[in-house]
């Protein structure tokens, strides 16, 4: 079976190289033509644990290409997937989906024996069908059912953990009305039903609004902890405990309960909008996630207000220099959209603070920097943790690293600047520490109450 991916970014990428592993024929479509000559050369544009050697394999195997030509790579496929990305609109925060219709656009024009074309882009209900309008009006020779059909087949693969989820998910979810798709869709995903994969075939709409769904529910348990944790600081309870204790029933479970800075990344924040603004177009407003979108819009700029007030209890903030470690969403990712480091890091810079960065995938002279670089003018970028703490007058710990997880306390404290009336400033956003452990620090972390 021959399947193209539109779109080369995190999600096509893995997919198509998964896709290819599984012994599939598989073109990557992309508009941007220096990743597809970096791909062609094996060079992986994006950070993802484990990817380069896949995409390696598929090369010489043969069964994986990369290229800008769309339309040749759509005339010989039976499966075309659009992996386009699906940002959050300026103004409304409704997904932006010029890049959907677009690539519908360029596939309609190129069909020419029957296809199965699937959203795999996280897009809002009525998006499939609007995909299927598209095809029609651009090829009235074109009949659905016939020559071509749609389908929705959301991704829940998370970035970092990337391959493993796509080669071992929980559940594949397939929206189509036609029995034809469903067929070369089961087909598709036949190397999953021998792990026995659950695959939950539906109709369009309701696996379009599944992959909204478990993101909404997913940031909700999130905001959740992250409310509960300041609970715990007022009445003296400890948050880890209490994430354990409740984590353990069944009907909770133990994941998505890490308190944190807030939610980030190139999901949960675009995705939690979007279902938003589907609600109150529809007139059926999801209260609770617009309480959930505000809550982590709160938690990001408070815990900028906690920095400050840390630093404020050591003398003037203006001219402090704070270390900051970690600015990506999460660990394993280079990913930096809608970091709660974004929103910290700024704060920090208006209130004159000075700030030097650490992050293992950005540091000084990497390429990828220099996008930041253009928006944080001011920041400076260590190689090292311990560079980055060097006329610091505190660390902040932001995305959890491995190599932040054990730290040479002793060389911090002889590194940070500290007043003779103060202990060496630790600011933990993630917990990686025990308090009990961290004698002779004024160690700040989150959700752990004093009784
Ligand atoms: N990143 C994730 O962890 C993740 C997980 C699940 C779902 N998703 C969803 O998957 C979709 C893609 O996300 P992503 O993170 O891979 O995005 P991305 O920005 O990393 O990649 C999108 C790619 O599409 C390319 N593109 C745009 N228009 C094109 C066209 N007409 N033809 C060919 N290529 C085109 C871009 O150049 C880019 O390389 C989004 O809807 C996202 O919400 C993402």
């Amino acid at each position: 079976m021959k399947i193209v991916m539109v779109g080369s970014g995190y999600v096509g990428l893995v997919t198509g190289a998964c896709f290819a592993e599984f012994g599939f024929e598989v073109t990557n479509v992309d508009i941007d033509e220096h990743k597809i000559k970096a791909l062609n050369q094996a060079k992986i544009p994006i950070y993802e644990p484990g990817l380069e050697s896949l995409v390696q394999q598929g090369l010489k195997k043969g069964r994986l290409t990369f290229t800008t030509n769309l339309a040749q790579a759509v005339q010989k496929a039976q499966v075309v997937m659009i992996a386009v990305g699906t940002p959050s609109r300026c103004g409304d925060g409704h997904a932006d989906l010029s890049y959907v219709f677009q690539a519908a656009e360029q596939i309609a024009a190129s069909l020419t024996s029957y296809t199965v074309v699937v959203t795999k882009s996280t897009v809002p209900v009525g998006t499939s069908r609007q995909v299927a309008e598209i095809i029609e009006r651009a090829r009235p020779d074109l009949k659905q059912g016939v020559d071509f059909d749609v389908a929705s087949n959301p991704e829940f693969l998370r970035e970092g953990s990337a391959i493993n989820d796509f080669m071992r998910p929980d559940r594949v979810v397939v929206g189509t009305d036609s029995d034809k798709a469903k067929q070369v869709l089961s087909h598709l995903y036949r190397p999953l039903y021998l792990i026995e994969t659950p695959i939950v075939f539906t109709n369009i709409e309701t696996a379009e609004l599944i992959k909204y769904a478990a993101n909404g529910f997913l940031a909700t348990k999130i905001a959740f902890i992250n409310q509960l944790s300041d609970l715990c600081e007022k009445v003296g309870a400890d948050v880890q405990e209490l994430a354990k204790g409740i984590g353990l029933d069944g009907r909770i479970g133990r994941k998505f309960l890490n308190v944190g800075p807030g939610y980030g990344g190139s999901c949960f924040p675009k995705d939690t909008l979007a279902l938003s603004k589907t609600a109150h177009d529809q007139k059926t407003p999801l209260t609770l996630v617009d309480a959930v979108i505000k809550a982590n819009d709160d938690r990001k700029l408070d815990m900028a207000a906690r920095i400050l007030g840390a630093l404020k209890k050591r003398g003037a903030v203006e001219g402090q220099q704070v270390a900051v470690l970690g600015i990506t969403f999460k660990p394993n990712t280079d990913d930096l959209r809608d970091a709660p480091s974004l929103v910290i890091i700024p704060a920090l810079i208006k209130a004159g603070v000075k700030v030097c960065v650490y992050d293992p995938l950005y540091y000084l002279g990497a390429e990828r920097l220099e996008a930041i670089e253009k928006d944080w003018p001011s920041v400076t970028w260590a190689e090292g943790p311990y560079q980055a703490m060097e006329q610091a007058d505190a660390v902040v710990i932001l995305t959890e690293w491995n190599e932040f997880r054990a730290l040479d306390i002793n060389r911090m404290k002889s590194i940070l600047k500290t007043p003779t009336t103060a202990l060496p400033l630790l600011i933990d956003f993630r917990n990686i520490y025990k308090p009990a452990e961290m004698g002779g620090v004024d160690y700040c972390s989150l959700g752990r109450g004093v009784a």
